[in-house]
């Protein structure tokens, strides 16, 4: 298993560039099974993740071609409507292929995607959107069974915030008869970027980014020819890895109207920073102040930074407070991180951070997707060598993060183990 080995205490500077959004690019892959034929997609990033989704739709019928940041799905007119267990654990996001198979072929066998590091991530929600739409739902031997002759428009509440779950009801209902309507529903940029694409290929959506989306259900779809929005989560790493080595960082492309929450908590920590339409540029101070932060859907600060920006507070001037509000176990950094000197705290869903002067290099174990980047980020802070193993983590949602850190100037390099 791959390792990165940093050397910390250098401040990383210059321009860099972000790649397209993971949690964008995944859902939009799967809403090609919606309709048969060649769609085409471009700025798809390079990640375990989307090769992942890739592999699915093969092992599905379809065929997928990449060309530098261009992916082509072939969609043939009938799919083996599948997601087999093998595939699910690897990536629980594979189960937002259910909502365009049951659209499309009205049948769908889908492996639970079970839990994971940073929480039980039930898929509830999912069913109960879909049971609206007048799916017959069945569970037993770990895969969820959707049977449908034609779904049906219907209104649907959903009880929380689901990101997926907006994104699985959302193409059911494109080719549902008649009307739905999405209650409660997610409000983030990749949704929107999903619904966007969807309205490309002939859907009739009205709402989307809001909590009240409207879809009437059409007869069928066009082909997808889209580019995928730029990743917010990897941006924010990126000017986090600046803000935390004192560092003046231009991230060009990055999605300013999607960072608001994540930028005005930099800003509050005390960096200096200057948006414009061409992207995000970061100065570090010589040392970040405390602040305080409470996770929440979009637009408040989002959860796949929460361990990115603990990272930057342990070396802060002051003690910080960390709340996170969306997932119920998403603090496996925190040990990972008192390896490298941190002092921080947990009691509930709140971590204490008092800063200290500075951290010192150890071996460290990466756990999940963003507790990774966390480590990565204190690794670039902390005196002496720091070794993040199981980096496999860190491939799911990062494209070549080490060569973007290595060309700031950091000193960071993969060691194969
Ligand atoms: C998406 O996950 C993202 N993944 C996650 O990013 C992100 O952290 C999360 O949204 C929140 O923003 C993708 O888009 C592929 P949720 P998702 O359904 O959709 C509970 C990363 O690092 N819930 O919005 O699975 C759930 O347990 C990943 O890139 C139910 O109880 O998250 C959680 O506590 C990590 N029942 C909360 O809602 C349901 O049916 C929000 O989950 C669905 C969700």
């Amino acid at each position: 298993m791959d390792a990165l080995q940093i050397h910390g205490g250098r401040p990383i500077e210059g321009v860099t560039r972000v790649s397209g959004a993971k949690n964008a690019a995944l859902p939009i892959l799967a809403a090609s099974l919606l309709s048969p034929g060649t769609h085409r997609f471009r700025n798809v990033p390079r990640l375990s993740d989307v090769a992942t989704m890739c592999n699915l739709l093969a092992q599905m019928g379809c065929t997928a071609k990449r060309r530098g940041g261009a992916v082509a799905i072939q969609v043939p007119p009938q799919v083996k409507p599948e997601a087999p267990y093998a595939l699910v654990k690897t990536m629980r996001a594979s189960v937002v292929v259910l909502g365009p198979l049951l659209a499309r072929y009205g049948w769908a066998r889908v492996s639970l995607p079970g839990g994971c590091a940073i929480g039980a991530r039930p898929i509830d929600q999912h069913l109960k959107a879909l049971e609206a739409l007048g799916a017959n739902i069945e569970l037993s031997g770990g895969y969820v069974t959707a049977r449908a002759k034609r779904l049906r428009g219907a209104r649907i509440h959903f009880d929380m915030v689901t990101v997926t779950g907006t994104e699985n009801a959302l193409m059911a209902a494109v080719l549902a008869e008649g009307t739905t309507q999405l209650e409660n529903a997610a409000c983030e940029p990749e949704v929107v970027d999903l619904a966007t694409m969807l309205i490309g290929m002939g859907a009739r959506i009205h709402g989307i980014g809001t909590p009240i989306i409207t879809i009437e259900g059409v007869p069928a779809l066009g082909l997808a020819d889209h580019s995928v929005i730029a990743d917010r989560i990897e941006a924010g790493t990126l000017l986090a890895a600046a803000a935390i080595t004192g560092g003046d960082v231009f991230v060009e492309g990055a999605p300013t109207a999607h960072l608001e929450a994540v930028l005005g908590k930099l800003h509050e920590a005390g960096c200096r920073i200057a948006t414009s339409e061409r992207g995000i540029h970061l100065k570090g101070p010589s040392r970040l102040r405390a602040v305080e932060v409470h996770t929440q859907e979009h637009p408040g600060f989002p959860t796949d930074m929460q361990a990115q920006l603990m990272a930057i507070l342990a070396t802060a001037r002051g003690t910080s407070l960390v709340t996170e509000n969306i997932f119920e176990n998403r603090f496996m950094h925190v040990a990972e991180l008192g390896r490298l000197g941190a002092q921080i705290s947990v009691s509930g869903q709140t971590a204490t951070v008092r800063g200290v002067l500075s951290l010192q290099g150890a071996p460290v174990m990466a756990t999940d997707l963003r507790a990774s980047a966390s480590l990565v980020l204190a690794g670039l802070a902390a005196k002496g060598q720091t070794t993040v193993s199981r980096v496999y983590h860190l491939d799911r949602g990062y494209e070549r993060l080490e060569h973007k850190l290595a060309k700031l100037g950091a000193s960071v390099r993969r060691v194969h183990k």
